[in-house]
């Protein structure tokens, strides 16, 4: 089923649960890749029916970011979900999600003025927004995040808590190629030089899990290590390395129980962002 219109999709997912079936929600960018199809496949084991949203929203680009070249592949998209067995994709078009004179923002404070935040103004505005919406177009019985985008969860997670919306967030883990870089609609934008230098970021982030494991504690040592790792393999700008409250996203600065070591980096001309979980032994 492809679904264009906000009254249609409504109607689709209260006749699924009318019919007895657990609805999951899939919201993605489209451009789907390994990452994606997980999602999809941890909604199939809890839902009988299983809807996925392919909208690039406009509101959550900064200005300058890369809105225009952002990949649209459509066809491919609609096989890879028919071939994980996805019952409905919802695809809008930009009027539909945002009819003329629309004026309301949603806006999460707190979580969204560090790391990404201050980097991408009104990203998270545009982020808790679009979701807000999908979720009141598509009442579902629970939608599917990736810790990839950690943040975001963490947004998504505290908007729906705070907004009293009926619906399960769950946080699915980050999908890597075999040399460990997160996969991402954007990894496009990578020449093959680095592509291969990308791999870093997940290795330096690895190697301070391991030392965390071990018995490190002091943030700033820790930091200091990924950068030198991520330096060492060739031309970044790194745009923040942090080890954080995996709730509150505030900078921890002992690592006592769990934290998460979450960074941003330029490689070429791609962003790239990566974190792990990082718990302190004993924890
Ligand atoms: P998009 O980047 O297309 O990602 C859609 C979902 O796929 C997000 O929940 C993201 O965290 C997850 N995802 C991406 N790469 C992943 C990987 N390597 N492993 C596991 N999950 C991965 O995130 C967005 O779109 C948008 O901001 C959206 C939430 C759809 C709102 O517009």
């Amino acid at each position: 089923m492809l679904w264009k219109t906000v009254a249609e999709a409504r109607e689709g997912v209260r006749t699924a649960q009318r019919a007895g079936q657990r609805v999951g929600l899939v919201p993605t960018m489209g451009a789907l890749h390994e990452g994606h199809a997980s999602l999809m496949r941890a909604a199939r084991r809890d839902c009988g029916f299983v809807v996925v949203t392919l909208f690039v929203n406009p509101a959550q680009f900064a200005p300058g970011e890369d809105f225009n070249r952002y990949p649209r592949t459509l066809e491919r998209d609609l096989d890879l979900m028919a071939a994980e067995g996805v019952s409905a994709a919802f695809v809008p078009d930009a009027a539909e999600m945002y009819p003329r004179g629309a004026a309301t923002t949603v806006h999460v404070s707190g979580l969204t003025d560090g790391l990404c935040g201050p980097l991408r103004p009104g990203h998270f505005d545009g982020v808790a927004t679009i979701v807000a919406k999908l979720f009141n177009a598509l009442p579902a019985d629970a939608a599917y995040f990736g810790e990839k985008d950690y943040q975001q969860l963490q947004v998504v997670r505290r908007l729906v808590r705070d907004l009293n919306m009926p619906i399960d967030i769950i946080g699915c883990p980050t999908v890597r190629e075999p040399d460990g870089l997160a996969l991402s609609s954007r990894n496009a934008y990578l020449s093959p030089t680095d592509r291969a230098q990308a791999a870093c970021l997940s290795a330096a982030l690895f190697e301070a899990q391991r030392r965390i494991s071990e018995g490190l504690r002091d943030p700033a040592a820790i930091i200091s290590g990924i950068r030198k790792c991520i330096l060492a393999a060739g031309p970044a700008v790194i745009q923040y390395v942090e080890i954080v409250d995996p709730q509150t996203l505030r900078p921890l600065n002992i690592i006592e129980g769990e934290g998460r070591i979450i960074l941003a980096v330029l490689i070429g001309t791609c962003r790239l962002i990566d974190n792990v979980a990082a718990t302190a032994p004993g924890a």
